[in-house]
């Protein structure tokens, strides 16, 4: 089985359910994995054998990081426990997250032996050795752990080459770059997008100490420490002269943001979190973790084409902007099938072409959905209620229809409400989909039921296609369902039989709603 990352939240373990592999595992598929897994052999040799003409561990070290070492049955325990810093991939062949990981992982660690980080990339098929990918703890695929001095911990960044880089650094002694030219600058301002600055007379001292906690707690944001005022101002420009100084700078409109609190490792690593998102994220299969397990549990999402987007984006910044660290705004595009269906096919928009905008509250894993037009006004009141928590929850419904002649009325997701729980009558609910087996032989019992009892002007008969409509007080798992919502009591519907015969169900009716000195004109 290929496991993921845990789930957080439920959207995202609704994701995970219908995310569709992208690769196909075919005979193809396994040669271009071969060749991702191709290694460097004279040094899969040196550690393999580890005598012949010994090379000191630093020697072993230095040669390995030129590549990912492959483990086996031999060299694993050895590697991982002769080795300061060991990051080991766990990947089986056939699974398609670890195809996807493979040329990131060995980018990276071309990357983390040009920065000199001491730090060994290792990986292991653990189809073909199951008992040394036990010993190393790995379950899933594709799994990642890092060994400090043989004890293992879980990896916990993102999966770019660039995230697995600033993660390494991070948990491998150097959390913090140090820039003290403006030569410098150049180099990290081309490589980094986004980074937290900070300013610091000395490279000591509890403000300082506090500045590096956070770098080393935080998974996945580049931290650079600077010591002249030129200098952090090429990188964060109109710092007032200060002893001390944080800041977050990012690729986009909102480019600098200053902090003002304390400097204490807890709020600096809050500071980050609730800052370190663009005014509005693209949601992306590599930064959907992140993006779910973000603070801001109030997410408000844009489906839309490219070309809508566009005359959308600065409007939607605009409102960001308006709502920042309360909500978070995040653009997918429509027509990505893995990341946008998923969530559209939850309001019953799967095949929507036209932008629609929806809110989730992640926190109470609570839906809503924009009914109006997506202008800015809209979109803008839209977050004002629900900062303000009254929108309305929002229940999936067909239109409502037009029961005039119905001898069974359809009931959908808005009706609901008004014509079952409010109504003054006993309705008989018959729930249903299109595609459960024996659902239609019970709408035709349901029909006769209903011509059965039509002088009963108390009782109703009534059907809701669960498939396309929700209700919270609907909560119903086997199809089809009989549910009497008796008129003294709707909040117990008494579910019947759908078993029973037609005259079975007749007497059940009559016995809940004592309706047996009602005329009943037709015979069963
Ligand atoms: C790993 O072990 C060595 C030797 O005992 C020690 O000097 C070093 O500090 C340890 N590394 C970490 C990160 O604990
Ligand atoms: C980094 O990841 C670890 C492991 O998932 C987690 O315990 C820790 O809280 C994360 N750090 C931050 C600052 O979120």
């Amino acid at each position: 089985m290929c496991t993921r990352k845990p789930t957080f939240t439920l959207i995202f373990f609704l994701l995970t359910l219908l995310l569709v592999p992208k690769f196909n595992v075919g005979s193809e598929g396994d040669d271009e994995l071969k060749e991702l897994l191709a290694v460097d052999e004279e040094v899969e040799r040196e550690i393999a054998e580890g005598g012949g003409e010994r090379l000191s561990e630093a020697e072993v070290l230095s040669k390995a990081q030129r590549i990912v070492v492959e483990l086996n049955n031999d060299n694993t325990e050895r590697v991982v426990n002769g080795n300061e810093f060991v990051l080991v991939l766990g990947y089986a062949p056939w699974c398609p997250r670890s195809a996807e990981l493979m040329p990131h992982f060995a980018e990276a660690a071309t990357s983390l032996k040009d920065l000199g980080a001491p730090l060994l990339m290792a990986k292991i098929d653990a189809d073909r050795y199951p008992k040394s990918a036990s010993f190393l703890g790995i379950k899933g695929f594709p799994t990642l752990l890092l060994f400090v001095n043989g004890t293992s911990q879980p990896y916990s960044g993102g999966f770019t080459v660039d995230d697995i880089v600033i993660w390494a650094r991070k948990k491998t002694g150097a959390p913090v770059t140090r820039i003290s030219s403006v030569a410098e600058t150049e180099g990290f301002l081309r490589k980094y997008q986004t980074f937290i600055v900070g300013l610091f007379e000395k490279f000591e001292g509890p403000d300082y100490e506090e500045f590096v906690n956070a770098a080393k707690s935080d998974n996945e944001t580049q931290f650079v420490a600077v010591s002249q005022l030129e200098v952090a101002r090429v990188l964060y420009p109109n710092i007032k002269p200060t002893n001390h100084f944080i800041g977050i700078v990012k690729s986009e409109p909102e480019r600098y943001t200053a902090y003002d609190g304390a400097f204490t490792k807890n709020k600096i690593l809050e500071f980050v979190d609730y800052n370190k998102f663009p005014l509005v994220t693209k949601l992306t299969e590599m930064n959907s973790i992140s993006v779910y397990s973000s603070p801001i549990k109030l997410q408000v999402l844009v489906f839309a084409n490219f070309d809508d987007l566009k005359n959308l984006l600065e409007p939607l910044q605009d409102v960001a902007r308006t709502f920042k660290s309360k909500i978070m705004l995040i653009y997918v595009d429509i027509n990505d099938e893995n990341l946008a269906k998923p969530f559209l096919t939850l309001f019953g928009l799967e095949d929507s072409k036209n932008t629609v905008v929806a809110a989730f509250d992640n926190g109470m894993s609570s839906k809503y959905l924009l009914e109006s037009k997506p202008t800015q006004s809209n979109i803008e009141e839209f977050c004002n209620n629900l900062v303000q928590g009254s929108l309305s929850t929002y229940f999936k419904s067909q239109p409502i229809p037009d029961n005039t002649e119905a001898s069974v009325r359809v009931i959908v997701g808005k009706t609901f409400d008004d014509e079952v729980l409010r109504s003054k009558k006993d309705v008989l609910l018959e729930v249903f989909t299109p595609w459960c087996m024996n659902c239609e032989a019970t709408s035709k019992q349901v029909e006769k039921l209903a011509k059965h009892y039509k002088g009963s002007s108390n009782l109703i008969f009534a059907r809701i296609d669960a498939s396309a409509n929700e209700h919270p007080k609907l909560e119903v798992n086997d199809y089809p369902t009989l549910l009497l919502f008796r008129a003294d009591d709707k909040a117990n519907p008494i579910e019947l039989s759908t078993k029973s015969s037609l005259k079975d169900l007749a007497a059940s009716i009559n016995k809940y709603l004592k309706v047996k000195n009602q005329v009943v004109k037709d015979e069963l």
